[in-house]
């Protein structure tokens, strides 16, 4: 059979799934990965907490693995992510910092972990998720010392850093239209009426089976028409466990409309699914009872999802 990656090239978007050190030690896995996917995202290796664990030390190590995963399987890097409230080391959250300390705590970052990989990441998410679900700006250690400039902050250090990357602001729940998609737009066009360097709006996707938002198309549309390029970053569908026959139906189907809703933008660069088996996902830690969120199986067997987003590439 074709593998998805080949269709998504034949219709102009990359096809990604993250991806761990660890996963890519498993060889089955790792082959499937380089077959199918022709972007890699490193789940959680250029974090925060695994690229400067101590304040100045940095690591990349992990990071690296990922980088030459990808680029042995003829892959894409989506840099994730510089700049976030999760997934900080301790020295960084305890440390009491003052505002000023924090900007060149910040901009020290960027500078060393998007510099280090400069040249070998086609995009970064240098900014994730700033908005609460009402579409205020999340209360973080980073709005609590900037409010939101530290967003442009963030995407102008990450340019100097790395200036042939893609610079992303990334969020979940803002697939459809809503109070937080509204937010997240709003700050997109802000930023570029600024002229500040925003290139992509990226829409993680962690979406439920039976209730993917409507509109997803029309958002899509709305950025794009800023000039922007636009991503599904980390999609998933999860649902209630078991697994059915019936529950993996409506799943296959949800697929299909998100991919065919990012297929019916030009703008709309790519899809990445967070994971591709339900081997290793994050859902039955996060979401307790619920989980079969990705296109294989644990046995690494194509689910009807597959068959869906096969079809509608
Ligand atoms: C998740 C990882 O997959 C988990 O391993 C980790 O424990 C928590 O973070 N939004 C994001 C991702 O932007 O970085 C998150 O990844 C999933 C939600």
């Amino acid at each position: 059979d074709v593998p998805l990656r080949d269709l998504a090239a034949e219709r102009g978007v990359r096809i990604g799934s993250a991806a761990t050190v660890e996963e890519l030690r498993d060889g089955e896995y790792a082959a499937v990965s380089a077959r199918e996917f022709d972007m890699l995202t490193p789940g959680n290796d250029m974090k925060w907490d695994a690229t400067e664990p101590a304040r100045g030390v940095f690591s990349f190590e992990r990071g690296d693995a990922v980088v030459e995963a990808a680029r042995a399987a003829g892959q894409q890097v989506r840099g994730h992510t510089l700049v976030w409230h999760s997934q900080l080391p301790g020295w960084l959250t305890e440390g009491d910092f003052s505002a000023v300390e924090l900007d060149g705590i910040m901009r020290h970052h960027i500078a060393e972990v998007a510099g280090h990989y400069r040249g070998e990441v086609y995009a970064w998410d240098v900014v994730n998720e700033p908005f609460n679900e009402d579409g205020s700006l999340r209360d973080t250690l980073w709005t609590r010392a900037f409010g939101v400039d530290y967003v442009a902050t963030a995407l102008r250090a990450a340019r100097e850093a790395d200036p042939g990357a893609k610079l992303y602001v990334n969020d979940y729940n803002v697939e459809g239209l809503n109070a937080k998609s509204d937010a997240l737009y709003e700050l997109a066009r802000d930023l570029v009426a600024a002229g500040v360097p925003l290139d992509g709006v990226g829409l993680q996707g962690h979406l439920i089976v039976g209730a993917v938002p409507g509109g997803i198309r029309e958002n899509i549309e709305r950025f794009a028409a800023l000039g922007l390029d636009v991503a599904i970053t980390e999609l998933d569908i999860r649902m209630g466990l078991p697994v059915t026959a019936e529950k993996l139906a409506t799943q296959a189907e949800d697929y299909r409309a998100v991919v065919e809703a990012c297929l019916a933008v030009s703008r709309c660069v790519s899809v990445t699914t967070w994971g591709f088996t339900d081997r290793y996902s994050w859902i039955p830690d996060h979401f307790p009872g619920e989980g079969a969120a990705l296109l294989f199986d644990e046995d690494l067997r194509p689910k009807p999802a597959y068959d869906a987003v096969h079809q509608a590439f």
